[in-house]
């Protein structure tokens, strides 16, 4: 089985090439290296460099391969950057994924997992949230994830092409192997953060708000190994094809921490007293994001393997303390 994963030299991309790889999928990757690395593509992997709004290297690569299914990663996903701006956020991640879609039809691959966000429900309705909650994005990010899932229910329902849309927290920590792992620039992720300042590349990790209505006044997030959502793409798009039938599934852990209880787990995990300080809220940020995946859970039997901070924090530990300049030699 062939599988195409655009954005496939990303974060959670990366880390989903692999998981396909070490099950036997034969995996193309098409990136656009604007934020991927190609250091970051398993060799076991052709890497194609090309934009997915280029109809003529979409036709390539579909040409060139008999695809079964795509995996589709490649989005910008900056919340901050998506306020300042929007057009960037609406035309490269509705018009990118818009551009496959129309290619996998002219080609016949029906099947799509799609990487969507908790930034689809804004501020939520209850925690933790449901994923027939209402979804009311606060940013363009939000809300360019939330247009294409409007797509791909349309495109359902007009060609039958399945997908299964995965809302996915906040994701953590590094592969195993300590080969791949996170690598933003500019960095704005916490764990990261709080990992540079570790290593003396920051003076400090600045804690964003100590007055929300939560018990330390910190925000709390739900923090999800990026290990466990790689398997959740692969479990996700097998069932999608056995049963040819469309899902959307939350990804978290079920459990909310802290910034300040990140920070404290940091430094235990490293044995460093990383300095942190308080400072002004950021803008948009709810104050708490925990998901329920119990509906993934149930009808996949989806189970995280990496429960504590502690653990995530480790892997995520391992690749930068090695790797201190993420995958520049
Ligand atoms: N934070 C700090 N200091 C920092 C960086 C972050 O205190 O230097 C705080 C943030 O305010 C937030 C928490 O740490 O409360 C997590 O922040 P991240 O930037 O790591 O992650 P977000 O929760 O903002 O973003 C994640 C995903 C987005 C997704 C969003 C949904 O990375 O793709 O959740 O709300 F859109």
């Amino acid at each position: 089985m062939k599988i195409l994963v655009c954005g496939g030299a990303g974060y959670i991309g990366s880390h989903t090439v692999k998981e396909l790889l070490d099950r036997n999928y034969e995996v193309i990757v098409a990136d656009n290296l604007v934020t991927g690395h190609k250091g970051a593509v398993d060799k076991r992997a052709p890497l194609y460099v090309g934009d997915l709004k280029d109809e003529t290297f979409l036709d390539k690569v579909f040409t060139e391969h008999t695809i079964d299914a795509v995996i589709d990663f490649a989005a910008y996903s900056l919340v901050g950057e998506s306020v300042i701006e929007p057009y960037k956020y609406f035309e490269n991640n509705i018009g990118g994924t818009l551009s496959l879609l129309k290619k996998m039809r002219e080609h016949g691959v029906k099947y799509i997992v799609f990487s969507s966000t908790a930034a689809t429900y804004g501020e939520p309705e209850n925690i933790p949230i449901l994923e027939s909650d209402r979804t009311n994005p606060t940013n363009p990010y939000g809300d360019s994830k939330l247009a294409v899932e409007k797509i791909l229910h349309w495109f359902d329902e007009a060609y039958g092409i399945k997908y299964a849309v995965l809302r996915y927290f906040n994701a953590a920590g590094a592969h195993h192997s300590g080969t791949i792992g996170e690598d933003h620039k500019p960095e704005s992720h916490l764990i990261p953060i709080i990992l540079q300042a570790a290593l003396g590349q920051r003076s400090h990790v600045g804690i964003f708000g100590d007055d929300y209505p939560t018990e330390d006044g910190s925000c709390i997030r739900d923090y999800i190994h990026v290990t466990d959502l790689a398997d959740a793409h692969v479990l996700s798009l097998e069932k999608t094809m056995e049963e040819n039938k469309s899902r959307t599934y939350n990804l978290g852990n079920g459990k909310g921490f802290s910034v300040k209880q990140v920070v404290e787990a940091a430094r235990r995990v490293t044995g460093i007293d990383i300095p942190a300080k308080i400072e002004p809220r950021r803008a948009g940020d709810p104050s708490v994001l925990i998901a329920s995946s119990d509906k993934i859970i149930k009808e996949l039997g989806w189970q995280p393997k990496y429960y504590t901070l502690e653990e995530m924090i480790s892997t995520a530990w391992n690749w930068h303390k090695n790797h201190p300049n993420g995958f520049e030699e």
